[in-house]
Order: C-alpha cells, then sequence, then structure tokens
C-alpha cells in the first residue's frame, strides 16, 4: 500500500500499533537497488510489519545539482519491494516540510569529521528527516546500512539524545560481484567510470593486509593507489575509531576501527568504508 500523506501514514499505523504487531522502518530515498533491499528483507523478518520510506530529501542536499541529479525512479522501486512490504511512504516535499525544516540538531564531534565539514548541514537534515520519520512511524526497530558509515553513528546519537525506543540495526554492505558497494549513484557513471569504481574496494582490501598498524603509512598507501587509477579524485580516507568516529594514529589504538573513503569518480562521488578490526 503506498501512503502518500502523514495523515494517513499515521491512521494506518495506528491501527497497526493497536494490534500490537511490531514495526520496522527502512527509510530510503529511492532509485532502489539490492542493498536497500536487504534491509527491508531483514527489516520483514524481524517485525510483523514492515514500512520503507520513499522520498529525496531536499534538506540533506547541500548541492542543488546533486539533488536535481538524484535519480528517481518510483515505478520500478515499488514494483522491486512490493513483495516485501507492507507500506510504502512516498510523500512530496511540500507533505514533509508543510512545517518548515527549522530543526537545529548538534552531533558534537561525529559532525566535525569526513562527510560533516565536506557537507556541511547535510547531518542536520538527514536528522530532520529521520527524526521526522520516527515520529511518524513510532518503529520498533530501524534499519540503517553500514555503507553510510558516519550517517549510521549519526543515528545512533539521535536515538540517544532524544531517549527513543527505538532499536537502530545496522546491515552489511552489500556490493557487486566487483566489489563495488551499490550505490544509487552508481546510475550515473559511463560504463567506464563503473568499471574503473570497482578498485575503490579492491585497494581498501589491500590496505587491510599491509604489515603495518601505523595509520599515517595505510592512509599513503591508498591515497597513492587511489592517485593511479584514472577517473578517480581522492576527497578523504579517513581512518578512525569506529564508534566515536575520530582519527587514530595506530590500528592498536582502539577496539574498533573503520576506513572510511569518499572518491569522485569523474562526476559521481562514491563512499565507502571497510573495517580493519
Ligand atoms: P539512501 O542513500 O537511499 O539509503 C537508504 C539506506 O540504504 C541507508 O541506510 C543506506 O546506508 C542503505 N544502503 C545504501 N546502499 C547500501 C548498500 N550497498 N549496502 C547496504 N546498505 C545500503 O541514506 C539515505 O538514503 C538517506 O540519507 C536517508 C537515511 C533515507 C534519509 O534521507
Amino acid at each position: 500500500m503506498v501512503i502518500k500523506t502523514v495523515e494517513d501514514l499515521q491512521e494506518v499505523l495506528f491501527r497497526v500499533h493497536s494490534s500490537g504487531k511490531s514495526v520496522g522502518l527502512v527509510p530510503t530515498m529511492g532509485a532502489l537497488h539490492d542493498g536497500h533491499l536487504s534491509l527491508i528483507k531483514r527489516a520483514r523478518r524481524e517485525n510483523q510489519a514492515t514500512v520503507c520510506s520513499i522520498f529525496v530529501n531536499p534538506t540533506q542536499f547541500n548541492n542543488k545539482e546533486d539533488l536535481e541529479k538524484y535519480p528517481r525512479t518510483l515505478d520500478d522501486d515499488l514494483k522491486m519491494i512490493e513483495d516485501y512490504v507492507d507500506f510504502v511512504f512516498a510523500p512530496t516535499a511540500e507533505e514533509v516540510y508543510k512545517e518548515p525544516a527549522t530543526e537545529h540538531y548538534d552531533f558534537g564531534d561525529l559532525e566535525k569529521v569526513m562527510e560533516g565539514p565536506m557537507r556541511p548541514g547535510h547531518f542536520n537534515g538527514v536528522a530532520i528527516i529521520v527524526k521526522r520519520l520516527f515520529d511518524w512511524v513510532k518503529p520498533e526497530r530501524a534499519y540503517f546500512g553500514e555503507k553510510d558509515f558516519q550517517q549510521l553513528a549519526i543515528i545512533k546519537s539521535l536515538v540517544k539524545q532524544y531517549h527513543l525506543d527505538i532499536e537502530v540495526i545496522p546491515c552489511p554492505i552489500v556490493r557487486e560481484d566487483s566489489g563495488l558497494a551499490l550505490s544509487s549513484r552508481n546510475k550515473r557513471l559511463s560504463e567506464y567510470e563503473h568499471k574503473q569504481a570497482a578498485n575503490i574496494y579492491r585497494i581498501l582490501q589491500e590496505s587491510t593486509h599491509l604489515e603495518t598498524t601505523d595509520v599515517a603509512k595505510i592512509r599513503q598507501f591508498v591515497a597513492d593507489e587511489i592517485a593511479k587509477v584514472d577517473t578517480f579524485r581522492l576527497e578523504y580516507y579517513e581512518i578512525v575509531d569506529g564508534e566515536t568516529l575520530q582519527p587514530i594514529q595506530n590500528l592498536n589504538d582502539t577496539d574498533s576501527v573503520v576506513g572510511c573513503i569518499t572518491v569522485y569518480c569523474g562526476e559521481v562521488r562514491l563512499i565507502d568504508n571497510i573495517r580493519y578490526k
């Protein structure tokens, strides 16, 4: 069932909640692929009702062109997920932002690194839409991909700060056979760029097998390898504590270590990450 308004959404979900069913929410911006589908299937396994939202959220885009070029494929999206979800919430921007987006969230150091400075206002926009979806849907569980590793940390912080009774479920990155992480933005790569893009994961994987725990050396290796691939321009590669997202100096500094990368492949901004431990 496709729902367009907040009023209808709340009405339908009131009945679901009243009947004692658990609700799983999968927020998306559409142009769905098997990565999204893995979240939806997991939500379906773990809840009695599944809601998928499809909404290209303007407040999280700090680049007008990126927002305009974002693929919109609602009919295909609906076909792909119809067998797996109970409700699809696909509102217009006017509907979502009847109340103007004036909320200001503070994620402290979590938003001062990586995507934070690169995309000012991005995480505030993400938090605005996700918090509104949480308030409207009131899910027991919400599913987010580890592909957007920093986003996941921001959402966990949102839930903690507002004492929301929602379990945030991190889901592993789904990749093509080539290793390229599935992304709606991959649709904008040329055939050649698409082939080249597989080098991101190859390089990340190789960087986990180096004979050093010195983060500066590992980062240098990744930067050098990325520079060898035509079509690539490295925006950043950070090796961070997987909980605080703060940069570390040595892999032995902490228990959870993740390398997060953003690379332009041609004009397309791709992000990925890999776990060192
Ligand atoms: P979107 O990019 O559509 O992604 C929706 C969800 O799918 C996110 O949790 C993302 O991490 C996950 N996802 C994307 N590609 C994946 C992959 N290859 N493997 C596993 N999971 C993957 O992220 C957003 O939308 C928005 O910021 C949103 C949270 C919906 C707020 O607008």
